[in-house]
């Protein structure tokens, strides 16, 4: 922002940010500018362009050049806000999770429709509340996928598992948020270790592992590379490593037609799809994310 000599109004504001953030390479700049702007102000959207002539505070000013500042040096802005909506519901965001990505819904329209097709083969009702279900996610970071669960099916109980014990304080929080607490139950571990101590066989265990490269680092975005959990992010060096760990303490944890669902990086298909083979495994089956990426690859236990 320029040094201001007259009071700045709303529409001065944005298009002075729009500017600063498209000359500092940052990916859409127009709405970044906006969602600092609202959280600088306290106000949404529609506020904004409702009162373009309104006029800033000093202090709102100040805060607003700050963060500005911070984005435009590559401080994701989920971390000036602290949030990020999920499955349309809005999650607390820090550095120690990773930002709840919209690919990552797919997981959760994956795994309610297997559980769905299993209500209608079995034949039961279609809709249903997920009474009596035992889900596992693991790596849950933020808990976005936990609490989507929790609230598509409040007759649930899931287990979310993190090696980070950072993370599982602001997916308590997340839980907490939206009043699903007493439906997940969260456990410090590596993989399902801890879960696999419980002598409990899940129905449906979900995953959205770290599945980036270390070798494509250096290809990441400075936002993603230098500010979000590398625990998060990295795989391993080639990314897809944990899968087989994953998919083998799996098939030991799931109840005989038990679902799995897991994302999958952007080339993790090859490696991952001959882990679920036909001898603990079927209907094996990949579904493609809106940039026709495969993105998750679910399976049902023998
Ligand atoms: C890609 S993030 C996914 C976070 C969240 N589920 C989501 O979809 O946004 C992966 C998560 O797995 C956790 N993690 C990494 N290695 C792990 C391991 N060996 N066991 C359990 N969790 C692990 C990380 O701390 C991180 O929170």
């Amino acid at each position: 922002m320029k040094p201001q000599t007259a009071p700045l109004i709303v529409r001065t504001a944005l298009r002075e940010a729009f500017a600063q953030l498209r000359a500092a390479g940052v990916p859409s700049h127009t709405l970044a500018a906006e969602l600092l702007l609202m959280h600088a102000l306290g106000r949404d959207r529609t506020w904004l362009y409702a009162h373009p002539e309104e006029v800033i505070s000093d202090s709102e000013v100040h805060l607003f050049t700050n963060l500005l500042a911070r984005r435009a040096a590559g401080e994701p802005t989920q971390h000036l806000t602290g949030k990020q909506e999920f499955w349309s519901l809005e999650f607390e965001v820090t550095p120690d999770v990773l930002i709840p990505r919209p690919e990552t819904e797919h997981v959760i329209e994956v795994a309610l429709d297997r559980l769905g097709v299993r209500e209608i083969r079995a034949g039961r009702k279609q809709t249903f509340s997920g009474e009596g279900l035992q889900i596992a996610d693991i790596g849950t970071g933020s808990g976005c996928i936990a609490v989507a669960l929790a609230k598509e099916l409040p007759g649930a109980t899931i287990y979310a598992t993190d090696i980070s014990s950072a993370a599982l304080a602001v997916a308590r929080r997340n839980a907490a948020r939206h009043s699903v607490s007493d439906q997940i139950h969260f456990l410090e571990s590596n993989l399902p270790d801890e879960a696999s101590h419980l002598s409990l066989f899940f129905d449906l265990i979900v995953s959205n592992p770290p599945y980036i490269g270390r070798r494509e680092a250096a290809t990441l975005m400075r936002e993603v590379r230098d500010h979000e959990p590398e625990i998060a992010l990295y795989g391993g060096e080639e990314g897809y490593e944990l899968y087989a760990e994953l998919i083998a303490q799996a098939a030991a944890k799931l109840k005989p037609g038990g679902i799995l669902v897991l994302e999958l990086g952007h080339n993790s298909l090859p490696a991952v799809q001959p882990l679920l083979d036909a001898t603990a495994w079927t209907n094996v089956g990949a579904t493609n994310d809106l940039a026709g990426i495969p993105r998750v690859i679910a399976a049902e236990r023998l």
